[in-house]
């Protein structure tokens, strides 16, 4: 092999040869370790051919390639793509599951809007493509970035591989200055089966799903990758625009296809929900014949202005909603239940069954939700699946929606092995052994041994270092375990005195496999880039029950600063009306999660624990969006009386998308009281304690332009 020769006796034709080989060596281990969180090859022997590499570009600068492995330095090539923060979040959306659900979007929105029945009110509809969804940003018509969604907030600079995808124009006549374009990049069927065909006679991965290879495609180190592989893109949507695309989602649309975007043929203008649903069956339909994936139909407000009066709830916007198709189903033997303990200590039982394809995946596991659900109860009490419980041993239906983890659903009495017995749930935690307890009105049976539990300290970890937490490079479920096991992280804390506490010698990190000082380096540098930390971020990693991330971005917005929601958090009491209140009147924050964060803060041990993990942190405030210069930022507003431009629920939407709080009571907190005809009681009170009023005209003409 030519890497035993010396590099001042290598021939220019070895020297090249040796060089592409070094390069696929050297991909292979960055993809090995960064990729799949499971190093290749140690530390030296990486270190070693990336000398290599060196010294054969030094002897024969001519062979240097643009993307040579030496031109990957820093933190940029070496941890995968660079972040992107979206100048618009890239949301999700919500979903209709049935034609019930179809009515309500309608309804809600014309209540929201104040709209009568009798009001036209247009809708497009269009396929849902099962892909993943991309930006593409245009400045003065050229592709400048491209960036995959990510957590919606932040994605990964995916522009050097969009650049390759065929039908994505890399420059346009004629677009506005500034022009995002938002759609999904996807592999049709027939495509999908021919890099399956090749991928397997190059014993490279097979993918499991069109969706899975598009996502594998796009995500590649190497743009060479993804420019071999047949990915397609569908716009349907935009970001940031210089100017409006049109004045409905229509003609917005049909710019982009002038603009040279492909665009779905089967969009259509719609008017009432059984328009709607009548085009939903029609694509439903031609699903099998369409060539590419798709998982519903998106139903979108046609007039954009209507689109931006009605705006965004946290994650996803009321203007627009996705009809899922029925999920798909299969049949199979269930052969074990297994016990899992979350980080709240729930006991979760999955369904261990003999592996099925179910709409391209292959499930060998599914959830069974709770004990209730085994038994054929609801939470209620009253019988589901006609009563019948699962047992091991039974044939059971398998059903998966979506992205969602798949689910038993039914179970063949007919098919039932003559010994099979009924399932026994647990009373004690199979972790550790504590009592397992079920409080009275909760469908889900809890581990009592709170940190105690190896495996809600555990998950409590995972959850800690998830992607939308603190999102820790090289720090993974799979780390995590390995560190606990060791004894070397007990809670969050612990994570952040990692370099101190081993940077003596690294002697027993470095004895682990696959930790070489280089690979403990890196990871100690990816933790003390999080020492930095968004405000969201942290109050999602602490795992409190009840907040979620959207949960945790609404309380961030709301306080903004984290001495502000500590102080909040450690001054509410349930007793204490005002305090409770104040808590509760934040939009999105309900009784349930009022009370999880209130006891969260006032646990002792638990306090302590998230004390001793900020004293390590930077936690950056979050400003509340679009409230610059507001003209009502930080006051507290109660409406009152009938508002005539607009509905209720828009005012308040508007108030505190303007950062104002809106409360339903007038007291002495109150700002400004905006007071339609029929104000009673509420008026006078005001009055009363000298509150400014204004009447709805007034309100409007202070928020104009805003
Ligand atoms: S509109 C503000 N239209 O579905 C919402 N999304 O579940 C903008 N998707 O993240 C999205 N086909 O990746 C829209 N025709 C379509 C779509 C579509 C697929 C994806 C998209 C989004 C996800 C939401």
């Amino acid at each position: 092999m030519s890497g035993d020769v010396p590099v001042s006796d290598l021939k220019k034709d070895q020297a090249r040869a040796e060089l592409q080989r070094l390069s696929i060596l050297l991909k292979q281990a960055n993809h090995a370790y960064h990729g799949e969180d499971a190093p290749n090859i140690s530390d030296a022997a990486y270190d070693a051919l990336k000398r290599r590499n060196l010294e054969i570009e030094a002897r024969f600068p001519t062979l240097e390639q643009p993307e040579s492995p030496s031109h990957q330095v820093g933190a940029t090539a070496s941890h995968g793509f660079e972040k992107v923060e979206h100048s618009i979040p890239m949301l999700s959306l919500g979903n209709a599951f049935d034609d019930s659900d179809v009515v309500d979007f309608d309804t809600s929105i014309r209540k929201y809007l104040g709209l009568p029945t009798e009001t036209a009110l247009f809708y497009t509809a269009e396929p849902k493509i099962d892909g993943l969804s991309l930006a593409l940003r245009y400045e003065a018509g050229v592709l400048v970035h491209a960036a995959t969604r990510g957590d919606g907030r932040v994605g990964e600079n995916v522009t050097a591989n969009a650049r390759t995808i065929k039908n994505v124009p890399v420059s346009l006549n004629g677009a506005p200055d500034v022009l995002e374009v938002r759609g999904e990049v996807y592999m049709s069927h027939a495509d999908f089966e021919a890099l399956n065909e090749n991928q397997l006679r190059a014993g490279g991965k097979v993918f499991a799903n069109p969706r899975n290879a598009a996502a594998g495609s796009l995500r590649q180190l190497d743009a060479t990758i993804t420019a071999s592989r047949p990915l397609k893109f569908f716009a349907y949507a935009w970001g940031s625009v210089s100017e409006p695309l049109g004045k409905t989602q229509s003609q917005a649309i049909a710019r982009l296809a002038d603009l040279g975007f492909s665009t779905n043929a089967l969009t259509r203008v719609c008017q009432s929900p059984a328009e709607l649903i009548e085009h939903y069956s029609s694509i439903e339909a031609q699903r099998a014949t369409l060539g590419y994936d798709i998982d519903g139909v998106v139903y979108k407000v046609n007039e954009l202005g209507l689109q931006a009066r009605l705006g965004f709830r946290s994650t996803t916007p009321r203007w627009a909603i996705a009809h899922k198709f029925p999920a798909e189903l299969a049949w199979t033997r269930l052969e074990a239940v297994d016990i899992q303990v979350g980080r709240t200590g729930a006991l979760s039982p999955v369904a261990r069954l003999h592996p099925v394809t179910v709409g391209g995946v292959v499930v060998s596991s599914a959830t069974l939700h709770n004990e209730d659900y085994i038994a054929g109860r609801d939470s209620t009490g009253t019988t589901i699946r006609d009563g019948k419980d699962i047992r091991v041993g039974d044939w059971v239906q398998v059903y998966r929606a979506g992205d969602v983890i798949p689910k038993v659903a039914d179970v063949d009495l007919a098919k039932r092995p003559a010994d099979a017995k009924a399932f026994v749930f647990p009373t004690l935690c199979p972790e550790c052994q504590s009592e397992a307890i079920r409080e009275p009105g909760d469908a889900v049976r809890r581990c009592s041994g709170g940190l105690i539990c190896p495996a809600q300290i555990i998950e409590r970890l995972k959850h800690f270092v998830s992607r939308a937490a603190f999102d820790i490079e090289g720090l993974g479920a799979k780390q995590v375990e390995q560190f606990f096991e060791d004894g070397w992280i007990k809670e969050p804390v612990d994570i952040f005195t990692l370099r101190d506490r081993y940077g003596a010698g690294l002697q027993q990190l470095k004895n682990r496999e696959g930790w070489g000082e280089k690979s403990a380096n890196n990871l100690f540098d990816a933790i003390d880039e999080k020492r930095v930390i968004p405000l969201n971020r942290l109050i999602f990693g602490l795992g409190i029950r009840h907040v979620g991330e959207g949960a945790a971005s609404l309380l961030a917005r709301h306080y903004g600063t984290w001495d502000k929601f500590e102080a909040a958090m450690s001054g509410a009491s349930i007793d204490d009306d005002e305090t409770w209140e104040d808590l509760l009147a934040i939009d999105g924050v309900g009784r349930v999660m009022a009370t999880s964060l209130v006891t969260a803060f006032h646990q002792t041990a638990e306090r302590a624990s998230i004390d001793r993990l900020v004293a390590k942190l930077d936690i950056q405030p979050v400003s509340r969006p679009a409230t610059d210069n507001s003209p009502v930022d930080g006051k507290t507003i109660v409406f009152t009386g009938t508002l005539e431009k607009m509905t209720r629920a828009e005012a308040k939407a508007r108030a505190e998308a303007l950062g104002a709080k809106v409360s339903g009571s007038v007291s002495a907190k109150t700002d400004i009281l905006v007071a339609g005809p029929g104000a009673g009681s509420k008026a006078k009170k005001a009055a009363e304690l000298g509150v400014e009023m204004i009447d709805e005209d007034g309100w409007l003409a202070m928020i104009e332009g805003f």
